[in-house]
């Protein structure tokens, strides 16, 4: 049966600007987005329409809302059930204990972005099954389900054979969230409006992050509710400008990028999950150059020196106990791109030797 593999990387904030709320309900922000080396691979294979049991067990019926069928498998960390383990500790609000189980029907945003692709393409009568292999963690600020249907419109686009330009795959991204077309293109860049504007951002150096993972998801809509709160009575004219961070990438020195590094959310998710604190200030005190909570959180990233001190940092924050699970990634990397029919490497590294690969869809920032 024919089938198509992406992978997708998972990206840290290294600048989260938020201004004031829109009159639409968004935000507008400043961000400067980096592309790191944890994926998600999407496996997109064409399945014979009548294995599906319709209505009368004869198959789907399609019309113009369903002109496809899609089903969706998870492998990885997101597919185990949710436990009493994803509930918060004493002290804690505002958290979703199960949202860190990836949904499987028409809400997981990579099942609607085969339906974009049906769409924008003129695809009536194809079934088609999607396999989530995620390296990515669930819902823990650092774009998963983003990455999940950024490669999803790649792979039903390749699948398909539909030859939508880059243009139209990015449009599509935008509709499905404001965080899927970064990982499109990957590498660094500037992300305006509500964060899905973006530009290249041309740095130097390459940087080594330890990500702390926390039990549990932080549901962004309640980050940025939370963020309102605080902001009340305060002016707020427009997001922090990323400028230290801007200056930091030119010169690829990471103390100077640990030092710069905004979240205008921090407050907010610390307020949600107060038990993050201790998680930043354990990492700073092991050594990090810089610690910050990963977009909306509740993942807590730490810049490290080099590659060696990313070792030592992860190595010592795992064994303090104060994270669920502790990743290694680098970064900027490439944005989503076919690694062929499948790759038995697994999505926990970098993109597979052994499978044809396409190049991205626009170069990553490379070193200047
Ligand atoms: O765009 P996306 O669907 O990922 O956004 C999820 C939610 O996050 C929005 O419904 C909104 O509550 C919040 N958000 C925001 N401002 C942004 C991006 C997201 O308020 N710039």
């Amino acid at each position: 049966m024919p089938t198509v593999t992406v992978r997708a990387p998972a990206k840290v904030n290294l600048h989260l600007g938020v201004g004031p709320r829109r009159p639409d309900g968004y935000h507008e922000v400043t961000t400067i987005l980096q592309a790191v080396a944890l994926y998600d691979d999407i496996t997109a294979t064409s399945v014979p329409p009548e294995s599906l049991a319709g209505p009368d067990g004869a198959g789907p019926v399609f019309t113009d809302e369903d002109p496809i069928a899609v089903t969706v498998g998870v492998a990885g960390e997101g597919a185990r059930p949710a436990t009493s383990d994803d509930a918060d500790g004493p002290g804690d609000t505002g958290a979703e204990p199960s949202v860190s189980v990836v949904p499987t029907g028409k809400d997981n945003l990579a099942v609607r972005a085969a339906y974009l692709v049906a769409e924008a393409a003129g695809i009536r009568g194809e079934a088609v099954h999607l396999t989530l292999s995620k390296g990515i963690p669930v819902a823990a600020g650092m774009a998963g389900g983003s990455a999940d249907a950024a490669a999803a419109l790649l792979a039903c686009d390749t699948l398909w054979g539909a030859g939508l330009d880059r243009e139209t795959l990015v449009a599509l991204a935008a509709k499905l969230g404001s965080d899927v077309p970064f990982p499109l293109t990957g590498g660094t860049a500037l992300g305006t409006g509500r964060g899905e504007q973006l530009t290249d951002v041309l740095g130097r150096g390459e940087y080594h992050w330890v990500f702390a993972l926390a039990d549990g998801g932080l549901s962004t809509p309640a980050v940025y509710g939370e963020f309102d709160r605080l902001a009340e009575g305060r002016l707020r004219t427009g997001p922090t400008p990323a400028d230290a961070v801007l200056s930091a990438l030119r010169s690829g020195d990471p103390a100077e990028l640990g030092a710069a590094l905004v979240n205008d959310l921090q407050p907010a998710a610390l307020r949600l999950r107060p038990s993050l604190r201790r998680v930043l200030e354990s990492g700073l005190e092991l050594g990090a150059i810089g610690a910050i909570v990963s977009g909306s959180g509740p993942t807590c990233a730490f810049l490290a020196r080099d590659a060696a001190a990313s070792v030592s940092l992860a190595a010592s924050l795992a064994g303090m106990g104060v994270a669920r699970a502790v990743r290694r990634a680098h970064g900027p990397v490439a944005g989503a791109r076919v690694i062929g029919p499948a790759d038995p490497a697994g999505p926990g590294g970098e993109p597979g030797s052994s499978a044809a690969q396409s190049p991205p869809l626009s170069p990553s920032s490379s070193p200047a």
